[in-house]
């Protein structure tokens, strides 16, 4: 399974990076705001720092709009890929994309109904939104289980990552349905490393060792 962090924030991308843990980054408007910087500025910089696919969103809600901001987004690195959101619009554009050879990733994607549509437009990426289903008590997870068995079933290639993801639990149920990809908080990818008994058994060691004749 790949993992993509899910920030805009380049100290953070930097250290997961260091710890092999990074395939690739996604961001959205609300990520770009909380870093204060400019949008092409950090998307520049992301590029430099991971060599995999990075998500930047267009704003527009229309399909020329789109295109147009697609058009500059490319012209960063080869590894941007186009974040579009899941309207008729949105389907619209990933299709003009898709024809020019530009990776895109539809987002906001909530049914596996919309998962399908993305895929037949040709996305390369479905963001199904786990965490925000949970919020409003539906099984976000069921959606990933859906949409994994509607792509098997008629082979498509578009990839599921899993976004919105909250706490471990979601990587690890995304990683037993065989979702694609996870987009992680880094404050989750750190909790995953972590285990009570891992830091008892340290402790108990480094105990230990005080014991050893030097
Ligand atoms: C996905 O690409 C989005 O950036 C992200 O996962 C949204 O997560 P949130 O619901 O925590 O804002």
């Amino acid at each position: 399974m790949k993992f993509f962090i899910d920030t805009a924030d380049v100290k953070e991308i930097r250290e997961a990076n260091e710890l092999g843990l990074v395939d690739g980054v996604t961001t959205n408007p609300s990520l770009i705001a909380k870093s204060g910087r400019r949008f092409e500025e950090v998307i520049k910089e992301i590029t430099g720092i991971v060599d995999g696919p990075i998500s930047a969103e267009v704003v527009s809600l229309e399909h020329d709009g789109m295109i147009a901001e697609a058009t500059e987004l490319v012209k960063i690195h080869p590894n941007i890929v186009i974040k579009l959101p899941m309207t008729p619009e949105g389907l619209k554009a990933t299709k003009t994309l898709t024809g020019k050879g530009i990776k895109t990733n539809v987002t906001l994607i909530f049914t596996p109904m919309q998962a399908l549509l993305a895929a037949k437009a040709g996305a390369t990426y479905v963001s199904p939104f786990v965490g925000r289903l949970d919020d409003i008590s539906q099984d976000g997870m069921q959606i990933i289980e859906e949409i994994r068995t509607i792509f098997d079933n008629f082979g498509f290639d578009a990839e599921i990552i899993v976004a919105s993801i909250r706490n471990p639990v979601h990587v690890l149920n995304a990683a037993l349905i065989g979702a694609d990809i996870c987009t992680i908080p880094y404050s989750v990818m750190l909790q995953l490393s972590k285990h009570p008994l891992t830091d008892a058994g340290i402790k108990k060691f480094l105990e230990d060792w005080e014991k050893v004749p030097k």
